[in-house]
């Protein structure tokens, strides 16, 4: 038997390649995904196959992460909860798929993945397998082993000569890429207790944030973010500046108590700062290019479609669907937004774009050609009608 392992280099996928082996009689080939975590991932190669494992492939997928899950999930508005950023479920899309590509290559018959059976990455993994390779069969240890604890794991690590890492680890659970930092777990779980002061490891704390404000200029073309400071840049580039900008003044931190798809709530901190700027301004940006009704309508399937990329559901028909009318809406979402960054805050500064249905000469509170006040009050007759009518009919009747 052949089994495709989606491998970290951490304790907990370590470990999965000896029990692999004992349980499956197999041959277990590891894949290690580049989302941008920002750790070396060539090391990965020797202690992958010091633990057992047939073969590593280390894959880059970080432009590919943006570009088909982060920009699609940004132009949308997508927010999980009004706080989320989806960070962590957008990367488990392009890992899976990869997953399935190299499983199929190697004629595998099984794909193993670390998640809990408590969380929800199990469901995208598998949600992602399955619209790909419904015949692989899927392993997922935590719902099957006995390993309880970090002690537990790391004494079965320790009796097949697995190695252990020597650096005293966080008691946190956290998740990064590129778009985020996730903080799961720890003292975290006492949703009364506020994150410690070294619990950020990517954004200043408010008091440390520079004491100096900052202005950022982000062009985006048909709701994509193209150039930063009126320099052209791909969107791993912009959102890897954004992140260091935005860390500096503490932008993008987000504490939660949020929905987990398999019932129970839980507690987690993100840290999402170039993230945050763009959702700002993108927002920016279609105040000004988008009409009322698309606007209002677009933000009430913002929450739908956050739901599906947080539930696992990005290869499906509805989250097709949703994201074919969302490119339609984003056409016009071309032009310019200034913010100003400071403490915290990302406020906007200034939006421009060759679309804009905003007219200076119509909303004026000074004298207009356009408008004519008159106008309003028939408007307002016929508006208000159906609510006129049904006061006087009930008039005697309350
Ligand atoms: N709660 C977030 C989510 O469901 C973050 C999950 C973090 N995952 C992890 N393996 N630490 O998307
Ligand atoms: C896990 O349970 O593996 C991490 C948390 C989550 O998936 O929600």
């Amino acid at each position: 038997m052949k089994i495709v392992l989606a491998y970290s280099g951490g304790l907990d996928t370590s470990i999965i390649i000896p029990w692999l082996k004992e349980n499956y009689d197999c041959e277990v080939i590891c894949v290690a995904a580049d989302v941008g975590q920002g750790e070396e991932l060539k090391p990965l190669n020797e202690k992958a196959i010091k633990s057992g494992a047939s073969k590593i492939f280390i894959e880059d997928l970080k432009n590919e992460f943006v570009s088909d899950f982060v920009f699609p999930t940004l132009k949308a508005g997508a927010i999980y909860e009004n706080k989320y950023l989806l960070g962590t479920s957008m990367a488990r899309y392009p890992i899976a798929k990869r997953l399935v590509e190299i499983a199929k290559r190697e004629k595998a018959d099984a794909i193993c993945h670390g998640a809990t059976g408590k969380g929800n990455d199990q469901v995208r993994f598998e949600l992602t397998i399955k619209a790909w390779a419904p015949e692989l069969k899927i392993i997922a240890p935590w719902r099957i082993w006995n390993i309880k604890s970090r002690d537990e794991a790391i004494d079965y690590a320790e009796k097949h000569g697995i190695p252990v890492p020597v650096t005293k680890s966080r008691p946190y659970s956290m998740d990064r890429n590129l778009w985020h930092l996730s903080h799961e777990g720890g003292n975290l779980e006492d949703a009364w207790n506020e994150p410690k002061d070294d619990l950020l490891l990517i954004c200043s704390t408010l008091e440390k944030a520079s004491n100096k404000a900052e202005y950022v200029e982000i062009d985006f073309e048909k709701g994509i973010p193209v150039a930063l400071n009126g320099k052209k840049m791909n969107g791993v580039e912009i959102i890897t500046s954004l992140n260091e900008i935005g860390a500096k003044h503490g932008i993008g931190v987000t504490d939660m108590v949020e929905n987990r798809l398999v019932g129970m709530k839980s507690r987690g901190v993100y840290e999402t700062p170039g993230g945050t700027i763009l959702y700002e301004a993108h927002k920016e940006l279609e105040s000004l290019t988008l009409d009322r009704a698309t606007s209002h309508y677009k933000d009430m399937l913002a929450i739908k479609f956050s739901e599906l990329v947080y539930d696992g559901c990005w290869y499906t028909p509805l989250r097709e669907a949703l994201s074919a009318f969302v490119d339609e809406t984003q056409k016009t979402v071309t032009g310019t937004v200034r913010l100003k960054l400071y403490k915290g805050n990302c406020k906007p500064a200034g939006v421009k774009s060759p679309y804009s249905l905003y007219d200076m000469e119509i909303a004026t509170f000074g004298k207009d050609a356009v408008y004519n006040q008159k106008d309003a009050e028939g408007f307002i007759n016929l508006f208000g009608l159906p609510l006129k009518v049904r006061a006087m009919k009930l008039k005697d009747k309350k």
